[in-house]
């Protein structure tokens, strides 16, 4: 099998747990624990190329991709990175930055322009870009839709992994479609993540016919990404997308005042660790009244890593099968916030038959 040519978006933390991940697992061949995949149409994590890089902290853009991967204010050290050839471009900062991470990332403000544009869109043809993956901070509307546009324009698949809506968003789902492009999004479920946890226990409670009164998920960390989602205002689909995705698993939607789930504070000395404290209360048999908490305790980084790395494997599939538009069973397994919401277990079912489908 060849390389998968993939372009970043959003040289952040996320997207160094991801490439520290693979040269691990290029490190480490016959260890393969933490990959739901070892193969997706016959390509392993290994095969992943990172040939293209678009971001705009001062101490990011014009290095090569290792360094710019292991540069501040990103905290992934994992393990040492060879030297890249890819060398990180400028990309436009538009709505990227917020006003509690602009100190931390110190954005080189270069403006839109059609120069601009055209640089990035040679870039992307240069290097044989094949899938765009979208790592931009919470709150990008508009640098996100900039970024699904240029998909649009040089053919590349888009994964996106944040929580502006592109793959469940029926007029830009219909974009790709129409161009004969796949789109795999939106926002990232994690491996052992808080909304996968939460999920399955609402799950739970409705199989076994116990009802729910009420359910909060809170969450902290400390690395840019709860920095930025200080900002409330750059919250708003983050919150829909994660609150949606529980409330899906309910056999009854819960009343919106009776469920809450968002990020709630940045605690600076826990770094990339994310904790997530979750509660359900209900009733049962008899009307008795029942209690959960679960604390989750997880690395943020290494949770969306090998999700991404098989978004990027079923982008690729896709583009060889001329898949058109939202790659739905990816979206509804892989993503919080797909077109089609499933039970987990369901998406799962239709991830495995569509991996095994004949071109
Ligand atoms: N488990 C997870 O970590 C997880 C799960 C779901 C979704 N996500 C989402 O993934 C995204 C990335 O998370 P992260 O932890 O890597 O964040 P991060 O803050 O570490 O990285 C964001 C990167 O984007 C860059 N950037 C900002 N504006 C830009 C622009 N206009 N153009 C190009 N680059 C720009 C920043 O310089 C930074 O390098 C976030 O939206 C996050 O919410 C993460």
């Amino acid at each position: 099998m060849g390389k998968i040519k993939v372009g970043v978006i959003g040289v952040g933390n996320c997207f160094a747990g991801l490439y520290q991940g693979i040269e691990y697992y290029k490190q480490h061949n016959a260890e393969v624990t933490g990959i739901m995949h070892r193969e997706i149409g016959g390509y392993r994590v290994q095969d992943i190329e990172f040939v293209s890089a678009f971001d705009v902290g001062e101490n990011k853009v014009g290095k090569t991709l290792d360094e710019a991967a292991m540069a501040e204010p990103n905290m992934v050290k994992w393990i040492n990175l060879p030297k890249s050839e890819t060398i990180v471009h400028p990309s436009p900062v538009m709505d990227g930055i917020s006003k509690y991470t602009e100190e931390m990332i110190k954005p080189k403000r270069i403006e839109l322009s059609p120069e601009l544009e055209k640089e990035i869109m040679d870039e992307i043809k240069r290097t044989g870009t094949e899938i765009l993956i979208n790592y931009l901070p919470v709150g990008s509307q508009k640098a996100t839709e900039y970024w699904a546009n240029i998909a649009l324009k040089t053919g590349c698949a888009f994964v996106n992994n944040m929580p502006v809506f592109i793959a469940s968003n029926p007029e830009w789902e219909k974009k790709f479609r129409e161009k004969g492009i796949p789109v795999i999004g939106d926002d990232i479920k994690g491996m052992i993540g808080a909304t996968i946890v939460h999920r399955v226990l609402a799950k739970l409670t409705a199989d076994r016919g116990s009802s729910v009164a009420n359910t909060y998920q809170l969450n902290v960390g400390g690395n840019t990404d709860f920095k930025n989602m200080l900002e409330r205002e750059r919250l708003e689909s983050k919150k829909i997308s994660k609150t949606e995705s529980v409330q899906s698993q309910f056999n009854e939607r819960l009343d919106d005042k009776n469920i809450h789930i968002g990020p709630s504070d940045f605690v600076p000395f826990l770094e990339n660790t994310k904790i997530a404290f979750m509660n359900i209360e209900g009733r049962m048999w008899a009307d008795i009244p029942y209690k959960m908490e679960v604390k989750l305790t997880v690395d943020d980084k290494a949770n969306s890593g090998g999700i991404v790395a098989d978004a990027i494997r079923l982008a690729k599939v896709a583009l060889e099968r001329g898949e058109r538009g939202a790659v739905i069973p990816a979206c509804a397994y892989l993503m919080k916030h797909p077109p089609e919401q499933m039970a987990d277990a369901v998406a799962k079912q239709e991830l495995e038959r569509f991996i095994k489908e004949e071109a």
